[in-house]
C-alpha cells in the first residue's frame, strides 16, 4: 500500500474546517485535533501536542477567530487572544512541522486568511492584523523554504455560508451582502475546500508564496 500524506488539520470541527476535512479525507491520512488535544490560545498546549504527534507532510492552518470591535473597546486580552490563535499558534505549527518536511526535500503548508486581510473595514482592526500578518508569514517562509521544496500559501476567503456566517447575519443584511457580490452569492464552504486540495496536491508543483482569493468577485 502507498503511504498516504499526512495532513495536520486545524479548526476541523466544523465550518470551513469540517468541508477541507470531507474534501481531504478519503486520499490524505487527515489528523484534525479537537481544541481539548490542541488548544491554540495556548502555548503549552502546542508543546505538548507536538511531543506525541509529529511528521505531518502537509499543514493546513485554518482555525480562527473574530473580534469585531471599535477601536476604544478592544481589551488587551482581545488582542492577546486574536494574536495567539490567528497569528503566533499557526507560526508555532510551522516551525514544529518544517524538519520533517525538510528532510523529506518537500512540503505543502496552506494559511487561511481572509478578504479582510487584503482590505479592510471599520471594527476589523484586531482581524484585519492577523489576517495581514499570516500573509507576511507566508510570503517571508516562502522565500525562506522553497530551497527545501516547501511550498506555502494563503487562501483569502470571502463571505462564506458556515453556519456562524448564516447565524450571524439577518435576512436583509445577507441580501445586501449577496448585492454586493458579483457572483451574486455566499461562497459554499466546499469553494474553499477544492482550492485547498489542488494547494496541497502533487498537481500544484509551483504555487508558492501566494494569496488566493476565493470572494466571487467581492475584492476586484
Ligand atoms: N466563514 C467565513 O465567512 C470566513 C471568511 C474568511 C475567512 N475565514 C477564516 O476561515 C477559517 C475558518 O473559519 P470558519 O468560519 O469556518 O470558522 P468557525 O466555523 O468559527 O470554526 C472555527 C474553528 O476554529 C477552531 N478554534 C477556534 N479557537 C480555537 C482554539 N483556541 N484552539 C483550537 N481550535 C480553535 C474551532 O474549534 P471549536 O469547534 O472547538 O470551537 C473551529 O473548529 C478562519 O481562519 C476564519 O478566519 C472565514
Amino acid at each position: 500500500m502507498i503511504n498516504r500524506r499526512k495532513v495536520l488539520l486545524t479548526g476541523g470541527s466544523r465550518g470551513i474546517g469540517k468541508a477541507i476535512y470531507e474534501e481531504l479525507h478519503n486520499d490524505f491520512d487527515v489528523i484534525s485535533p479537537s481544541r481539548k488535544e490542541l488548544d491554540l490560545s495556548s502555548l503549552k498546549s502546542i508543546e505538548s501536542y507536538f511531543k506525541d504527534h509529529n511528521n505531518f507532510d502537509i499543514l493546513i492552518n485554518n482555525a480562527g477567530i473574530n473580534i469585531i470591535k471599535d477601536i476604544e473597546s478592544i481589551l488587551d486580552n482581545d488582542i492577546q487572544d486574536i494574536n495567539q490563535i490567528n497569528l503566533i499558534a499557526p507560526l508555532k505549527l510551522i516551525q514544529n512541522c518544517v524538519q520533517h518536511m525538510k528532510n523529506n526535500k518537500q512540503g505543502k503548508i496552506v494559511n487561511i486568511s481572509s478578504i479582510w486581510g487584503i482590505r479592510s473595514k471599520e471594527k476589523r482592526t484586531l482581524y484585519s492584523v492577523t489576517k495581514f500578518g499570516i500573509i507576511g508569514q507566508t510570503k517571508a517562509l516562502s522565500r525562506e523554504l522553497g530551497e527545501d521544496n516547501i511550498l506555502i500559501n494563503a487562501i483569502c476567503p470571502g463571505f462564506t455560508a458556515t453556519d456562524l456566517t448564516m447565524e450571524s447575519l439577518s435576512k436583509d443584511e445577507l441580501q445586501k451582502i449577496e448585492a454586493e457580490i458579483p457572483l451574486k452569492r455566499l461562497a459554499n464552504p466546499s469553494e474553499i475546500a477544492k482550492s485547498v486540495k489542488f494547494l496541497i496536491s502533487d498537481d500544484n508543483s509551483y504555487i508558492t508564496g501566494q494569496t488566493i482569493v476565493i470572494d466571487g468577485g467581492y475584492t476586484s
